[in-house]
């Protein structure tokens, strides 16, 4: 090449080169580059929150153990007398007993097989501690003394206590967790009343001590009263308990109210739960609880404003609702086993569903809630208002019917007034004048079986 063609050839080369890259980085190679990682950033991110919720929705007490160790002494009464406790104390079988669950992957392999041959005492509130201290206990946490490892300082509860159960796959009550399903079995009233010192709670709601055990044996398994501290209402007009149904804490996805009663969405109710009835260290605002009316006990108690000078570096639940959020969101309903319901049917079931019996008027797939303002008032299902008049809102929200067949134990509606499916249809038949027959109802039961199922939808 001449010399004198040089410069030229250079300059030729170097705008080929600019073309070349503009063409293979330009706006549409930029964006091609850029989008993978972008994404890639946020589902890492999603994946991160879960797992973070995951982590708190088993194993965080928020600080909640300053009430139910250090105020109730729950962990003296775990302990019982012979440990250093007070009374009897509770045998891994008296726990089972009030369906307290026990996580199997929690347990080195040794004391598997020591469980397995009959070998490990369980009458003896000495496995009980053991069972904490391993963090095998779903849902509770023990707090050990730092100089005397084997008694208890304190006892602290999570999310997972009411919302997980086990699979049973060691034996009931032992197994592997099941994030999210309605425990059922769980007598949260008979666990409170464990407690050597009610004083709070008996403060609290203005009772006698007596009073207040009453109530709580009243609930009965299955069941909570998240409105009793609001209102101080422990029963209804009929003379029945006013605790509520734990309900599941899955399938949740794209429902906008939450609770039986709609009180409002998932950050709102866990703000609400892990503050005012686990008692852990946050802060929590909801200004509608200062009605004195209709929330005698909350107005007194300033429970629309907790803690509102809390340090931020001391808040053990705000920072925790992100996760916990996409952690719940994240489980899905889990599908029924194989078998369990007839899938023929279920189909003609799926036809009556949104046909003649109207249901999807209200249950709305796949969420089976309505999109939007998802509540309704109680004479538009035909029944009492007593649980609706202690919300906000004086309504109840359309419950989702995702994993119905988990929760069979205990009835449906959010009191269990109607104690199996076929009930629940029968109520829908009369009261909407449905005029189903009796093959179209048995075959809607089988759909509500089914859910949430891929043949059936
Ligand atoms: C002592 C048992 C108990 C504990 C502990 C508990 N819950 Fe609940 N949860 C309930 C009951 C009972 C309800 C129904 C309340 C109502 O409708 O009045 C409920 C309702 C819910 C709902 C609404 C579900 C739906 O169908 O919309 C969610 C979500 C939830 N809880 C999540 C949590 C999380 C997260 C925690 C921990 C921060 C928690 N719960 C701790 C008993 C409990
Ligand atoms: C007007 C709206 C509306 C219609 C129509 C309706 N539902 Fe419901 N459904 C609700 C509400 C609200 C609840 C919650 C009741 C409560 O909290 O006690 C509910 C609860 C349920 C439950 C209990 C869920 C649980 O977890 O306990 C089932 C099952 C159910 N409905 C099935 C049906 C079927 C089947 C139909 C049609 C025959 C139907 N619903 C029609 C609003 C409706």
């Amino acid at each position: 090449m001449r010399s004198s063609l040089r410069p030229i050839a250079l300059a030729l080369f170097v705008v080929l080169g600019v073309i070349a890259l503009a063409v293979f980085s330009g706006p549409a190679g930029a964006e091609g580059r850029r989008t993978p990682s972008r994404a890639g950033a946020t589902a890492q991110h999603a994946l991160d929150l879960v797992d973070e919720g995951r982590q708190t929705f088993r194993y965080d007490t928020f600080g909640d153990e300053v009430f139910w160790g250090d105020t109730l002494k729950l962990h003296q009464a775990i302990e019982g007398a012979a440990l250093g406790g007070v009374g009897p104390g509770v045998s891994p079988k008296a726990a089972l007993a009030v369906g307290l669950k026990v996580d199997v992957d929690a347990l080195p392999h040794s004391l598997q097989s020591d469980l397995q041959h009959g070998r490990v005492n369980l009458d003896d509130p000495a496995t009980t501690l053991a069972l904490l201290k391993l963090n095998a206990v779903v849902g509770v946490t023990g707090f050990f003394q730092d100089g005397t490892p084997n008694r208890l300082r304190s006892v602290g509860l999570q999310c997972a206590v009411c919302h997980s159960t086990v699979d049973d796959s060691f034996t009931a009550g032992i197994g592997h967790r099941r994030d999210g399903w309605a425990n059922r079995d769980l007598n949260v009233g008979a666990i409170i009343n464990l407690s050597p010192d009610l004083s709070a709670v008996d403060a609290l709601l203005g009772v006698p001590d007596a009073t207040a055990r009453t109530v709580l044996t009243s609930w009965g398994p299955g069941k909570f009263d998240a409105e009793l501290f609001l209102d101080g209402k422990a029963f209804r007009p009929d003379g029945k308990s006013a605790a509520t149904l734990i309900p599941p804490a899955f399938g949740l996805a794209g429902v906008n109210l939450h609770t039986w009663t709609g009180w409002g969405s998932v950050p709102h109710w866990n703000a609400f739960v892990a503050n005012l009835e686990m008692h852990g260290v946050g802060r929590f605002w909801d200004p509608r609880l200062n009605d004195a009316t209709q929330f005698p006990i909350a107005a007194a108690n300033g429970f629309g404003n907790v803690n509102p000078t809390l340090d931020p570096k001391d808040d053990r639940i705000t920072p925790r609702l992100p996760g916990l959020q996409a952690y719940q969101l994240s489980i899905p309903a889990p599908s029924p086993p194989a078998g369990s319901f007839d899938a023929a049917a279920a189909a003609r079931g799926d036809e009556i569903f949104s046909g003649k019996a109207r249901c999807s008027s209200c249950h709305v797939e796949p969420s089976w809630t309505e999109a939007g303002w998802n509540l309704h008032t109680p004479a538009e299902i035909g029944i009492d208002d007593f649980q609706a008049n202690r919300a906000p809102d004086h309504r109840y929200r359309t419950a989702p019917l995702g994993g119905l067949w988990t929760h069979t134990k205990g009835g449906f509606y959010h009191d269990g007034r109607f104690p199996t499916l076929p009930d629940v249809v029968d109520h829908y038949d009369g009261f909407m004048s449905l005029g189903l027959t009796p093959q179209e109802r048995s075959d809607l039961v089988e759909y509500l079986k089914s859910l949430p199922s891929e043949e059936a939808d």
